[in-house]
């Protein structure tokens, strides 16, 4: 078999909020070029796991470690971990009045990049995007997440993260509250930002996007740890079986 390398390794990781342990003690490697879906029930610690691999303050990391690329970047704050590649597509993401989609694009790329992007290179950026996205142009206008559908605010997060081009990409329940024409466009979207550079955890519990996007393998969180991992036709099997049957094999 084919030697890749780990793009994200995630060794024995405990993290606490509100001093409660929701993620206790998780293994987790992602490969070059590699989709892997993450699945498990409600409150199995799905959303914590990325809030603590994104630097949330909240989220504290107890024990274990968190490897970009080779590099350790467990201490690092949120805007260095972006920095060295890693995105997060929030479940929830948040309402900012005033700032307009371009301006917040523009904004984040700068922080990435740690300096100014020349206007007329972000606007080709931008309209490229936004095409591939089929996304209609006065989109751009608008305040960041004010009003927005529930597929606008996934497809505003698709743009960033076209745009960023991250190393690692994390997506947090992008397919919730989408129609079936804005989860294949949606899905579209990240099978096209997806490359043989970057990989991507994407966070679900239903198969409904997996039919879109076909992941090389996937991993079931229950109670903070990992509990199975295999290949696609798990997605079956928790489709047919919901998670009880992983619940007794761990007890
Ligand atoms: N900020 C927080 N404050 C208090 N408890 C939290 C917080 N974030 C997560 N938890 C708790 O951690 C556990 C795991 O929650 P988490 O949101 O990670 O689950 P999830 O797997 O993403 O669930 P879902 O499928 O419903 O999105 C739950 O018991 C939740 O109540
Ligand atoms: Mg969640």
């Amino acid at each position: 078999m084919e030697y890749r390398r780990s793009l994200l390794e995630v060794r024995d990781l405990h993290v606490e909020v509100e001093g409660k342990e929701v993620i206790r003690g998780l293994d987790l490697v992602l490969h070059r070029g590699e989709k892997l879906a993450l699945m498990g029930p409600n409150g199995s610690g799905k959303s914590s796991l990325s809030m603590a691999l994104m630097g949330h303050p909240g989220y504290k990391i107890k024990r274990g470690a968190i490897v970009l690329d080779g590099n350790d970047i467990t201490g690092l704050s949120p805007d260095r971990r972006a920095k060295v590649g890693l995105f997060l597509a929030m479940q929830n993401p948040v309402v900012v009045q005033g700032l307009s989609v371009t301006n917040f694009l523009r904004a984040i790329l700068k922080a990435k990049r740690g300096e100014e992007v020349p206007i007329r290179e972000f606007r080709e950026m931008l309209v490229k995007a936004m095409g591939l996205l089929e996304m209609e142009r006065s989109f751009a206008a608008r305040y960041v997440n004010d009003g927005f559908s529930g597929g606008e605010k996934k497809k505003l997060e698709l743009l960033q993260m076209t745009l960023l081009n991250p190393k690692v990409a994390v997506v947090d329940e992008i397919d919730s509250g989408l129609d079936v024409d804005a989860l294949k466009i949606v899905a579209e979207g990240i099978n096209r930002v997806a490359s043989e550079e970057s990989a991507f955890l994407l966070i679900t519990h239903y198969r409904r996007i997996l039919d879109y996007i076909r992941p090389d393998g996937v991993a079931v969180l229950m109670e903070g740890r990992i509990v199975a991992s295999g290949g696609p036709e798990l997605i079956n099997q928790i489709d047919r079986q919901g998670y009880d049957w992983l619940a007794v094999k761990t007890a």
